[in-house]
């Protein structure tokens, strides 16, 4: 099977698809499970390539992990947890970030643990200094090697405070992973406060963890002696039903998601309604179509949890393309995830990115030369091409514009996007879409 996928566009999406756990929520519950020292059972789990690799990477230390994909069951047995050769970790460096959460667990279970170099999106340069420092808060002794990171715990990791420059999702998840078991009272500030980084506090406090959240973005947790395997059924993948929604309004269609739910997705659904698009939420998911008539330009500035959220930008975009008028985005959370619109612009979409801070107050990134807000000026017809997936919800987006376009594009690198949207093309056919595989 080659990596491409043709793509005849031009016709609406329409039809009823499912999806199942959230990628960012279920990787890190699998991680969890090394907690604890009985079995645990996660339900409601995708079958996607970042859980293959968790899985992978989990097996190698000692954990028996065992899948059942129809059901969407993975069982867990953390019972014989050993420390795994490090040239076997080496075997998974670079495909994903989530090995950077084993550090808390494996340090609890065996003292000492070994992150191969990471992976993940090139959208920015994804630095881990805030996971490492708490780690060292904890007490680790961190010791960067050229293939990696080695950590050991000298005596148990002591509780910290902790305050976050930034409210990162995968530091915050790195803080909860380790403070569960350390020794004392831990207390973070700054926190990521995620629908995501909810279910997994869920996922601990049933292992046995004491966690609460106050109003300020803190967290407190008071370690614990010991942790027993969870039952848990993960949350909804917001980011692949907004993803679906986009690709409804882009394409003119009527696409009802089984599986979405409204309290995760409320800044999606109020931003889909402003530009023109309409949904209902029903007792299972949510219907979402273009009712016909022009869509409309907005404003629209990317946050952390509860505002817009980073990964629900670049579907969007494409359906911007369509709206009448010029679209503002300001992506305030990566420095660089505007490098998939290089392909819309091939594809005849008129879009400029710029490094000011368009459209909101200043961010991070408003002095420091990213090309991180995009002024699109629609509607402009698309026309098919020949376009290349550069990550995962980049890659999503070239799918959706593609959709769009008149004619048969061809989209290379297309297994990049089975990382983390569960049998996308099963569900395109589904859809009604004209697809296949090069
Ligand atoms: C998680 O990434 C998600 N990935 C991302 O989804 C998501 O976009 C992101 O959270 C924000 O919601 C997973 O959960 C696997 P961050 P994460 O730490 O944890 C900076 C997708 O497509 N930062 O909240 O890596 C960082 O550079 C992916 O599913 C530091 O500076 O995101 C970024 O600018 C893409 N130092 C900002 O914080 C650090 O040590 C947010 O990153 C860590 C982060």
């Amino acid at each position: 099977m080659t990596d491409l996928l043709y793509v005849n566009g031009g016709t609406p999406l329409q039809g009823t698809i499912s999806v199942r756990g959230a990628k960012n929520f279920v990787s890190k519950a699998m991680v969890a499970s090394l907690l604890g020292e009985s079995p645990s059972v996660l339900r409601n789990v995708p079958q996607i390539r970042d859980v293959g690799v968790v899985s992978g990477l989990l097996e190698l230390h000692g954990v028996g992990v065992k899948y059942d994909p129809e059901a969407g069951v993975l069982d867990l047995d953390p019972s014989d947890v050993e420390a795994a050769h490090v040239a076997d970790i080496d075997a998974h460096a670079g495909s994903s970030r989530i090995p950077i959460l084993f550090c808390g667990p494996l340090l609890h279970r065996l003292g000492e643990a070994f992150i191969p170099d990471l992976g993940g999106c090139r959208i920015g340069d994804r630095p881990i200094d805030y996971h490492l420092e708490i780690l060292r808060q904890f007490g680790a002794v961190v010791d960067k090697r050229p293939n990696g990171i080695h950590l050991r715990a000298p005596r148990r990791l002591q509780g910290t405070k902790i305050s976050l420059p930034y409210p990162s999702v995968g530091a915050t998840e790195q803080l909860l992973l380790t403070a569960v078991r350390a020794e004392g009272i831990t207390e973070l500030t700054g926190a990521a406060t995620e629908p995501e980084i909810m279910d997994l506090i869920a996922v601990l406090q049933k292992m046995g963890a004491i966690i609460s959240v106050d109003t300020d973005r803190v967290i407190k947790i008071e370690g614990v002696d010991r942790l027993d395997g969870y039952s848990h059924t993960a949350l909804g993948d917001r980011i692949e039903a907004a993803s679906w929604a986009s690709a409804a309004l882009a394409t003119g269609g009527d696409v009802t998601i089984k599986g979405a739910t409204q309290p995760e997705m409320m800044t999606f659904l109020n931003t889909f309604r402003k530009v023109g698009g309409q949904f209902d939420v029903q007792e299972d998911g949510i219907r979402f179509w273009h009712p016909g008539g022009d869509l409309r330009s907005i404003v629209l500035e990317t946050d952390v949890h509860p505002g817009f959220m980073t990964d629900w930008q670049q579907p969007l975009v494409v359906a911007l393309t369509q709206a009448t008028g010029l679209s503002i985005v300001h992506e305030t959370v990566y420095e660089n995830r505007f490098g998939f619109t290089e392909a819309l612009r091939q594809m005849g979409a008129t879009i400029q990115v710029y490094k000011e801070c368009l459209g909101g107050g200043a961010c991070r990134f408003g002095a420091r030369n990213f090309h991180h807000s995009a002024v699109v000026s629609g509607p402009t017809p698309l026309e098919a091409a020949d376009i290349e997936v550069p990550d995962l919800r980049g890659g999503f987006s070239h799918l959706i514009a593609a959709l769009a376009a008149k004619g048969t594009s061809t989209v290379r690198g297309i297994s990049l996007i089975d990382r983390g949207y569960e049998a996308f093309q099963d569900k395109l056919v589904a859809l009604g879409a004209d697809v296949a595989r090069g």
